[in-house]
């Protein structure tokens, strides 16, 4: 006997690529670009906290994380969006095992039980795929918004009725967004934040790829909670060392938000959550706290999207990503994402996600994302350059 509540969503993307080239045997040897799993070094100065904290695996880590750790990610975030004191370590701050755990059991605690019918839980289409998961576990109705290149590849906030929101519970929203790699501006952000005081809902911010940008820093959710006064009402920020750092397996993130919220979040996490390991909390404590390693790392994908620019300019309707470490390409010419797919493996070893499994079908089978495919530029310079050619050698 098994629930139901998860019959309906579709299988992890990953699975689902492997399904799709089985049986092909690719020409090249293979270069993964699939999973955004990061490959530049791990910085090297967090061995020894761990190692200082060796003995410290003994003990069960408190829930709330170590106050040293709360602080690092308070004092992070405060000097990123410059929020002085709008953030107080002891009531908005909660560290996670990594953002995935988190962004799918605030849901369990935020969507209310309901007699009459579900709340909604908005997401954008493609979306991370645990945001579904979230909302499934919790009994809620996924409302999945497109997300065309016309609006800059992000949800187009004016297009959501009035009654849509008035029974949205959660909304997730991702800038930098994986996979397209959009920013959201500063006003758009404040409004998302108005009309969930206005209709009683949370956004659920996730912000994972925030420091890995092109230009300028993205705008986050905590710069429009300061322009709009400096309360963290109805929001949840969501980030993590992951990207960040390069610290994918570390499994260390946070979530910074309303008072309120993190102290039900708590309450739940203390029951029934992951805690993380003191060693790796005074690791991620050292890791918060210094932005030169974030630099070098945000350089060595500057230079590959610049790499990128150079290689892919009037192919595949390619634009450089504003923020993260995706390319979304449109393969339209080429059969479609799938098709591509299994051609670029087939002739040239490479592994890269059509855009349709990080998207949910429409209700008629249709699915507007079916033309792309997601490249991520985790790998090196030279490795990057040479899949990057072949992907053109193969596909011109
Ligand atoms: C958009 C997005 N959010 C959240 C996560 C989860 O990251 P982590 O749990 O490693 O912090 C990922 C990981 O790939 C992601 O792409």
């Amino acid at each position: 006997m098994f629930a139901s509540r998860f019959d309906s969503l579709p299988p992890s993307p990953f699975p689902r690529l492997r399904t799709l080239l089985e049986g092909i045997e690719p020409a090249a040897t293979p270069i993964d670009l699939g999973i955004g799993e990061p490959k530049h070094a791990v910085p090297q100065f967090l061995r020894a906290a761990l190692d200082d904290h060796f003995d410290e695996y003994n003990r069960y880590p408190p829930a709330q994380g170590t106050p040293e750790l709360r602080q690092a990610i308070a004092g992070w975030a405060a000097r990123r969006y410059g929020t002085g004191d709008m953030i107080d370590a002891d009531r908005h701050v909660v560290p996670l095992c990594g953002s995935r755990e988190g962004l799918f059991n605030i849901a369990l605690v935020c969507i209310p039980e309901t007699a009459g019918p579900p709340p909604a839980v908005l997401m954008p289409n493609p979306f991370y795929q645990c945001y579904g998961v979230g909302a499934a576990a919790a009994g809620a109705e996924p409302v999945f918004l497109p997300t065309p290149r016309g609006s800059g590849f992000l949800p187009d906030l004016d297009a959501i009725d009035d009654a849509t929101l008035a029974r949205t519970s959660l909304f997730y929203f991702c800038s930098p967004a994986n996979p397209q790699g959009a920013v959201a501006n500063l006003d758009d952000l404040m409004t998302l934040i108005e009309r969930a005081r206005h209709f009683g809902f949370t956004v659920l911010f996730d912000e994972c790829y925030s420091e890995i940008y092109l230009n300028d820093p993205p705008p986050g959710a905590l710069d429009a909670a300061r322009e709009l006064g400096g309360s963290l009402e109805n929001i949840v920020i969501f980030n993590s060392l992951s990207k960040r750092s390069n610290l994918a397996g570390l499994r260390s993130g946070f979530c910074i938000g309303d008072a309120a919220i993190m102290s039900a979040y708590l309450k739940f996490r203390n029951l029934a959550a992951p805690q993380m390991p003191l060693p790796v909390q005074a690791a991620a404590t050292l890791a918060w706290n210094d932005e030169a390693h974030v630099e070098e790392n945000r350089n060595l994908y500057r230079v590959k999207i610049r790499l990128a620019e150079e290689l892919l300019a009037g192919r595949y309707e390619f634009y450089a990503p504003e923020g993260g470490f995706f390319l979304w390409l449109d393969m339209s010419d080429h059969g479609g994402g799938q098709e591509a797919a299994r051609t670029l493996w087939r002739e040239a070893g490479l592994r890269v996600v059509p855009g349709d499994f990080l998207a949910r079908d429409a209700a008629d089978g249709g699915n507007d994302n079916a033309a792309f495919v997601r490249v991520a530029l985790v790998h090196d310079e030279e490795i990057t350059g040479e899949a990057l050619q072949r992907m053109t050698k193969t596909l011109d």
